[in-house]
């Protein structure tokens, strides 16, 4: 299985993996042995899209060894080009969009039994579609939950909203179960998923309780280290879950924050509905309750019309709010969106320049609120061994409170994944730190 986009679609693959697992299927460790592929995809912009074709074209050449061999295309790209797969790759025999996710392994043994079937699933529901879960004995430290599927906000270059369907928000009660089965399967670190986590049941009529509440009630469940959470959307964050970083034990001092553009005339057009100054005013806020708070966020440079002047002004706000990192793109014309027929669109040299310019001083910023940790403490969950291994010792990566990437060295052999430990940090790195244990 090979997934693509973000953070939901890795856990709707993990869900997958588990399902597929408890129902016999077995992974093959080479992709000469396998009877199927599954490619769980992302439309977001066009090079995640292109991806999928290229990755399908390759798979032909097993299917050409052995028939029987087929693919399954899941996701984004899955539920907009739906039944098209099937024209273009005659390979594929399983298209399944996000809402269809929970549908897929009663499907892959219908169509292991019937070599002629090929399945759609493509329908969107008006609710949360629950899963059934098969929970191994024991989970990794970290994991995702679903609180949320679908957007309402279409912003004017966004696919999302047509991918995934309105927003649907997943009862409270059964988003509670799953936290607590993960702490005790020995789960650590949480972070709860939404495209728009701060609308949490908005689009529940009043039946739901509000993204603040739930926050809290997560917190209060006993066993759980950290808690965090993603996406938020500045338009729907509201004071309570402001000072909910100030207040909860477990919630982490992070926070992704998507601007997307410092200039108010391309957020208008974005239709993002607020301003530099409402954005600014939620740092504030941020920085005021949790003083310690790092910064996250996404950028798009060459939105039609974006002059010099509005990227000007983009790299303005990141000089005022010093953003800890940020995820930055060329903006992509995607099929439907309003964006796409807006006007003057921007030349390819023009936003490769002004991403260039906009990464650099990013690194600058990354590289400065880096430095001044030095010196200073936090708790570091272990996630794995580092990518860099020296001669000697043993190197582990984790994180700290705030989702910065931690090195630490260790004398002795021994897997450290899931441990926490108390860190002073002694060096800083483009992109991470270096700390050792504090005994
Ligand atoms: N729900 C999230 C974002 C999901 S998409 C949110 O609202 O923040 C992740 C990021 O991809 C967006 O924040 C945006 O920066 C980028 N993105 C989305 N559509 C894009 C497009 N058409 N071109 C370039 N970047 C895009
Ligand atoms: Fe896309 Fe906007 Fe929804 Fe995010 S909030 S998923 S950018 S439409
Ligand atoms: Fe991509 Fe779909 Fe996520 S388009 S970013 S996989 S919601």
């Amino acid at each position: 299985m090979q997934t693509y986009g973000c953070q939901m679609n890795v856990a709707d693959s993990d869900w997958l993996d588990r399902s597929l697992k408890s129902a016999g299927f077995v992974k093959t460790i080479s992709e000469e042995q396998a009877d199927f592929f599954i490619i769980n995809t992302c439309s977001v912009r066009e090079k995640p899209e292109q991806k999928v074709y290229s990755h399908l074209g390759r798979l032909k050449e097993f299917h050409e060894k052995n028939p029987s061999v087929f693919a399954c295309v899941g996701g984004c790209v899955a539920q907009q080009v739906g039944k098209g797969f099937f024209e273009r790759f005659p390979y594929v025999r399983l298209v399944f969009g996000p809402d269809g996710l929970a549908m897929v392994p009663g499907s892959l043994q219908r169509l292991e039994n019937n070599q002629h079937l090929k399945i759609s699933l493509l329908d969107f529901e008006d609710h949360y579609p629950e899963r059934i879960e098969n929970w191994p004995d024991k989970m990794p430290p970290q994991a995702f939950v679903n609180i949320m599927q679908g957007c309402d906000n279409f912003c004017a270059y966004c696919v999302v909203p047509y991918t995934r369907g309105r927003q649907k928000s997943r009862s409270s009660e059964e988003i509670i179960r799953e936290c607590s089965k993960l702490i005790s399967l020995g789960v650590l670190e949480i972070t709860l998923l939404g495209q728009n986590v701060n609308s949490y049941g908005l689009d529940r009529n009043g039946q739901e309780i509000n993204f603040a509440r739930l926050l809290r009630k997560i917190d209060g469940l006993h066993g759980l280290n950290r808690l965090r959470f993603t996406t938020s959307h500045p338009k729907d964050m509201s004071r309570e879950v402001i000072e909910a970083f100030g207040e909860l034990e477990t919630l982490c001092s992070h926070l992704h924050l998507p601007l997307q553009s410092g200039s108010d005339n391309i957020l208008k057009n974005m239709g993002r509905k607020y301003n530099r100054e409402r954005y600014l005013e939620l740092v504030k806020g941020l920085r005021k309750a949790n003083p310690d708070i790092t910064l996250s966020t996404d950028l798009i440079v060459g939105f039609p019309g974006e002059t010099d002047h509005d990227f000007q002004q983009t790299l303005d706000i990141m000089n005022t709010v010093g953003f800890d990192s940020s995820f930055s793109f060329k903006y992509s014309d995607r099929p439907g969106v309003r964006s796409s027929l807006m006007t003057p669109k921007i030349s390819q040299q023009v936003k490769s320049e002004r991403l260039d310019i906009l990464q650099k001083l990013q690194e600058e910023w990354t590289a400065g609120k880096l430095a001044q940790r030095i010196g200073g403490r936090d708790q570091v969950l272990i996630e794995g061994p580092s990518k860099k291994q020296k001669s000697g010792v043993w190197s582990w990566q984790g994180r700290d409170r705030g989702g910065r990437v931690v090195n630490i060295d260790f004398k002795t052999r021994e897997d450290f994944t899931g441990r926490i430990f108390e860190v002073k940090f002694i060096r800083s790195k483009k992109h991470s730190l270096e700390g050792e244990v504090v005994t």
